[in-house]
């Protein structure tokens, strides 16, 4: 009787996934995929079998996604007897491409190394999340995927200066990420409201530069401690996320000159103690011991010095004995000399570290070395800059405000958040992003751009309510952007995966905005 209504089930099923549409229930939807006509049916007996050592950290994660996302515990053995989920090594070319073959007895996944395995690992991570439940069992779809990414670089930035969110959200968000196969957490840790991160040698830069918030400048000290730092460099890890921190200079300081105003170069009156002091020798050591201690903190050897908007704040520059003494010794002409002076001197201290130098499109006015400098085009209003990068043959990424600024509103009719004129970054536009359509991008430069990236300012993000609204669905709009070819995309398609992840937002008390919801 049991049998026979689990088989009448099962039908009832096959007829329902009949008439359904059949896109992979993947996000960011995979290069190949191929339906089969079969269940793997996955419950606590079933075995994870991983065919080399190295492909052990793969196994634990789908282990502990298992466990917490669908309440099955899955030992990892040698061999196995029973129905399986096999980890293996391929000769696969690439180190993110993987395939997934899956039938009723065998799942088994793929690829070069413990990476690609992992982005395996997570599509069927994706196929379970929507699995259909029969009681101690879940009834995973099986679908065959060849899969590589567009795109290595797959980057999300968040603001934590203007408002702080804490290791357990930066977590949470490192999950998503990983779930949507992003690689590159660019962390803006320093800017005008406050300095997040603890620095052993200036340890004011937290106590004091911690203090305050785009919102409230009385906010008791929040930052990460060094110890804190590490458990999420780590944590990212896993994930196979790399974390790139900022530290925003010459400009966007202010945070800094109040814990240390010996360094400060001044500002102006809508931007006090905005800028570093340029025309002091001691302001290259100061900022170069710290840039040693953060180096040394996040493996990804690539600091981002920022290099943003120093006009804001230079005012006095011109009028400093200090500078106009630095001036007439380097021979600089002009305020924007000066800057390059010091981004250079800054850029040569990375450079010393073995670490690559990365910064917003401001840089690519400079001539610096094209190996070690990654330039992030920001300003899509004006397309001539993202010409002169890669003119000039610098490795790029894309992320322009629109749409790629997720502080940009998403919907006409939303008020709080950003706008340019009538512009915002709704998810469409997000999805529809093309690199190729770029003012500047060529046949000839394409292997210039590394990737695509969203970020996240917060000066109207002061919670993680608005922050998950600001970031969720877009985040996922970005990784099939990011990952997915063009050819493969389909937005009528993509929204249909889109709408089962809400339920998984829902889950997690997600605080997503619904595009479709009207
Ligand atoms: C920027 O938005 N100032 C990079």
């Amino acid at each position: 009787m049991k049998f026979k209504l689990f088989a009448a089930f099962l039908l009832a099923l096959f007829q329902v996934l009949a008439h359904a549409q059949h896109i992979c229930p993947v996000i960011p939807q995979p290069s190949v995929s191929a339906e089969v006509p079969a269940f793997f049916v996955l419950n606590k007996g079933t075995a994870i079998v991983v065919d080399d050592e190295s492909l052990l950290p793969a196994a634990r994660y789908l282990q502990k996604q298992l466990l917490s996302q669908n309440k099955i515990p899955l030992a990892i053995q040698q061999k196995a007897k029973v129905a399986s989920i096999r980890l293996s090594l391929s000769k696969k070319a690439g180190a993110e491409s993987y395939q997934l073959e899956m039938n009723a007895q065998e799942i088994r996944i793929s690829g070069a190394g413990n990476q690609a395995v992992f982005y395996g690992v997570v599509s069927l991570l994706q196929l379970t999340s929507s699995a259909k439940i029969s009681p101690g069992s879940l009834l995973v779809k099986c679908w065959n995927i060849e899969d590589r990414p567009a795109y290595g670089w797959r980057g999300l930035m968040l603001d934590e200066s203007r408002h702080f969110f804490g290791v357990e959200k930066v977590k949470s968000i490192l999950n998503w990420m990983a779930f949507y196969k992003l690689n590159r957490f660019h962390w803006h840790l320093t800017d005008e409201p406050a300095w997040r991160i603890e620095i052993k040698n200036y340890p004011r830069l937290a106590l004091a530069g911690g203090i305050g918030s785009y919102t409230n400048p009385y906010t008791p000290a929040q930052f990460y401690t060094q110890e804190q730092v590490t458990e999420i460099v780590q944590y990212a890890a896993e994930r196979h996320i790399m974390v790139i921190p900022e530290i925003d200079m010459p400009g966007h300081a202010t945070a800094a000159n109040n814990a240390y105003p010996q360094f400060s170069g001044g500002g102006s009156e809508k931007h006090p103690e905005f800028t570093f002091h340029p025309g002091k020798e001691g302001t290259y050591t100061y900022l170069t011991d710290i840039l040693r201690e953060i180096n040394a903190l996040f493996p990804a050897r690539m600091l981002h010095l920022g290099g943003d908007e120093v006009s804001f704040g230079n005012d006095k520059w011109l009028a400093d004995p200090d500078v106009k003494s630095l001036m007439v010794r380097k021979q600089l002409k002009t305020v924007q000399e000066v800057e390059q002076y010091f981004m250079q001197r800054m850029a040569d201290s990375v450079y010393a570290m073995n670490a690559k130098l990365l910064a917003w499109d401001e840089v690519a006015d400079m001539n610096l070395p094209k190996k070690e400098t990654i330039v992030f085009w920001w300003r899509h209003d004006k397309p001539q800059q993202l010409q002169t990068t890669l003119d000039k043959g610098y490795q790029t990424v894309l992320c322009p405000r629109i749409p790629f600024y997720f502080d940009f509103v998403q919907d006409s009719t939303h008020s709080l958040g950003r706008k340019w004129n009538k512009a915002y970054s709704g998810l469409k536009d997000v999805y529809d992003f093309k690199a190729a359509h770029l003012q500047g991008v060529n046949s000839s430069n394409q292997n210039q751009i590394l990737g695509v990236q969203a970020n996240v300012w917060t000066e109207t993000i002061a919670d993680n309510y608005r922050l998950d609204y600001m970031l969720y669905p877009r985040i996922a709009a970005l990784a099939e952007t990011a990952w997915s070819s063009n050819g493969k995309k389909n937005y009528t398609s993509f929204v249909q995966n889109l709408k089962q992840h809400f339920l998984l937002y829902n889950n997690e008390r997600i605080n997503y905005f619904n595009p479709f919801k009207k």
